[in-house]
């Protein structure tokens, strides 16, 4: 018995997943702590730490409390961190975004005195942790999100965000013109060196729910008229463009997993480096399907943040950040040994 020979002989692929080394050796893309950026909420006034229920194993901190997860994420060799600020009164326009006494300013000047420049410190910069209607900007009469006036509030909250220590901003509004206006205000005082990380793809996307119990937000109406259309690619391309000529040092592209193809697109544009945001619906699936016993919850996490890296991402920022971190130093477990 013969093989057929006919196009031609059986090409086989298998030979290189033979053996775990014959894997090991072929494999393109690995996963590094340094890789991961965590996302942490700081919350105002607060005494002990808060769970956020839909997303089991993260939580509201206090000042002290995120002082102490920061540190242990940082020793684990994360990449840095991006914190959110949950306000104990909001307002129409944000005040406490650019309060210098306000939870989110005071968090980044404690962590960079106690950190230093041992890690990238990163803010958002963005009104909706901070406003009462929920919106990422300021409203004009009719009840509209007013771009250019919320420019200005933006250009206040980058000074005070650099005034308190952060290396990275992260203008998350997807307000036309918001890098332009960032890069303009730092450069104005000073800050030449703080940079900018463009969340330059973001869409209108339903997978944000659990962070909205995170920041204690209950949006008045949608984000529609500024994030994007899930149903779109191409305008990613022109964010890109705008956001890079504006003076963007990294572009972000957020969610993750269900937004693959325009990270792969991006990627492939991109001059600055790229990043992705498994954001928190991403997160609470993953948990809920693991709690269930429907997957295996440390492989799937590990796949999927692999997957960002395949599509071409430098950064990935995941509420799993300081977890994996700890895995890889601390040697991966058997069952996890495919990641190496
Ligand atoms: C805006 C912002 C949001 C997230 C990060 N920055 C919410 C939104 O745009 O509605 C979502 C992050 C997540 O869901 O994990 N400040």
């Amino acid at each position: 018995m013969t093989l057929p020979t006919f196009p031609g002989p059986i090409d086989r692929p298998r030979r290189l997943r033979t053996s775990t080394a014959m894997r090991s050796l072929v494999r393109e893309h690995t996963l590094r702590p340094a890789d991961l950026v965590l996302p942490m909420f700081v919350r105002e006034g607060a005494t002990e730490n808060r769970p956020v229920s839909s997303m089991p194993g993260v939580e509201q901190h206090t000042l002290d409390s995120l002082a102490r997860a920061a540190t242990e994420a940082v020793e684990r060799g994360v990449g840095g961190v991006m914190l959110f600020g949950v306000p104990e009164h909001k307002d129409a326009v944000g005040s406490g975004a650019t309060d210098p006494e306000g939870i989110l300013n005071r968090a980044l000047a404690r962590l960079r005195s106690e950190l230093g420049d041992s890690t990238v410190i990163m803010a958002d910069l963005c009104l909706d942790e901070f406003t009462d209607h929920g919106h990422c900007g300021v409203l004009d009469d009719a009840g509209r999100v007013d771009n250019d006036a919320t420019l200005g509030r933006y250009r206040e909250m980058a000074l005070a965000q650099a005034e308190a220590g952060a290396h990275l901003l992260g203008p998350s509004g997807m307000m036309d013109g918001q890098i332009a206006a960032v890069r303009d205000a730092l450069d104005s005082a000073g800050h030449q060196d703080t940079a900018v990380y463009a969340y330059t793809a973001k869409y209108a996307s339903a997978f944000y729910g659990p962070f909205r119990e995170a920041v204690d937000s209950s949006l008045q109406g949608d984000r529609r008229t500024y994030q994007q259309d899930p149903a779109n690619g191409r305008e990613a391309l022109r964010e890109l463009e705008l956001d890079v000529a504006e003076g963007a040092d990294l572009v972000m592209v957020k969610p993750g997993l269900p937004y693959l193809d325009v990270l792969r697109e991006i990627s492939g544009a991109s001059p600055v480096p790229v990043g992705a945001y498994q954001v928190s619906g991403e997160y609470a699936m993953i948990e809920a399907a693991a709690a269930n016993g429907w997957i295996d919850r440390d492989r799937t996490v590990l796949e999927s943040l692999l997957a960002f890296r395949r599509a071409g991402a430098s950064t990935v920022l995941t509420y799993y950040a300081s977890e994996v971190a700890g895995w890889y130093r601390d040697g991966l477990p058997p069952h996890l040994r495919e990641f190496l």
